[in-house]
């Protein structure tokens, strides 16, 4: 009996051992939740607006709700019109499509939550990149088709430069990419 005792301590491990393990728990659960915050997902948007639904799973065009891309400076966002192409046959009492009816209603843009930008001082258009140099979307998005939130890829200015080598884009900084 004696033996089983030894074997199986009734307190192995002090009180203030097992604080110091809860502790350490807290600092290291502390320390992934600020240093790596959720990477696989981006932002809350005010409606949740899923890419891998839309463009995935239902195979919409990026260009139907994105429709200036080839034209413009900026890619544009869908106004809640469009939505409701869709949205009004499909779905169209889902809470989510609900909230987005409250915008199409009150005549207010959604606050989509900016993603991907450059600094002011950088000059880039959508338009020679599509047109021209026939870039995809994935090439400076990712792969946004899997992506229920989207993540932020922080653009540096040497995914531009090595591109830019690669295919013999311009690399006159001046003139070319800052203002
Ligand atoms: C049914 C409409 C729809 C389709 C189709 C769609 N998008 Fe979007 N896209 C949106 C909406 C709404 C937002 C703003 C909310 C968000 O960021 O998720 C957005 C945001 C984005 C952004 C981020 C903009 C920012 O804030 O910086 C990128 C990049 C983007 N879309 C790329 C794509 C690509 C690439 C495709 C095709 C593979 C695509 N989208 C297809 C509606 C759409
Ligand atoms: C071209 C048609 C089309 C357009 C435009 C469209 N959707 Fe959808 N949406 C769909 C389809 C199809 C589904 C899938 C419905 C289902 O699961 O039965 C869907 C699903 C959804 C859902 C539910 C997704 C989930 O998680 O199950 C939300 C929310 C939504 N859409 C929001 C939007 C918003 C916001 C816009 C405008 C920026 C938009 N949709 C534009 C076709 C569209
Ligand atoms: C060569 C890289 C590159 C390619 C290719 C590209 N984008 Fe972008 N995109 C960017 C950059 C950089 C920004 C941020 C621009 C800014 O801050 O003004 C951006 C911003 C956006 C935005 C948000 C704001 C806006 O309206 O400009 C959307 C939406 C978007 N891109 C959609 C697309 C779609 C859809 C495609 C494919 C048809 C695409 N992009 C292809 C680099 C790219
Ligand atoms: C996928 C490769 C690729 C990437 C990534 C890329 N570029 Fe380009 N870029 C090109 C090519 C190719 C051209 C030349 C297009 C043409 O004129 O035929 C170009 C042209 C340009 C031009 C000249 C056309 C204009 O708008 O006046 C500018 C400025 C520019 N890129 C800025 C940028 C910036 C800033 C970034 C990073 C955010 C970037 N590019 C990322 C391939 C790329």
């Amino acid at each position: 009996m004696a033996e089983g005792k030894d074997a199986f301590p009734k307190n192995p491990l002090s009180w203030t051992r097992w604080l110091t393990v809860l502790a350490l728990l807290t600092v290291a659960a502390m320390y992934l939740y600020f240093f790596f915050p959720a990477r696989d997902i981006g932002p809350r948007q005010p409606v949740s607006f899923s890419h891998r639904v839309h463009a995935g799973v239902k195979q919409i065009e990026c260009r139907f709700c994105h429709s200036y891309v080839e034209r413009s400076m900026h890619a544009g966002l869908p106004e809640v019109e469009k939505c409701f192409f869709c949205h009004n046959h499909i779905i169209p009492t889902h809470p989510e499509i609900l909230k987005e009816k409250q915008y199409l209603e009150g005549k207010r843009p959604v606050p989509w939550v900016r993603i991907f930008f450059v600094p002011d001082f950088v000059k880039f258009r959508h338009q020679p990149h599509i047109q021209w140099a026939k870039a995809d979307c994935a090439k400076c998005h990712g792969d946004v088709r899997t992506m229920d939130r989207l993540i932020n890829v922080n653009f540096q200015m040497k995914f531009c430069i090595d591109c830019h080598k690669q295919n013999n884009a311009q690399l006159d900084c001046y003139l070319g990419c800052h203002h």
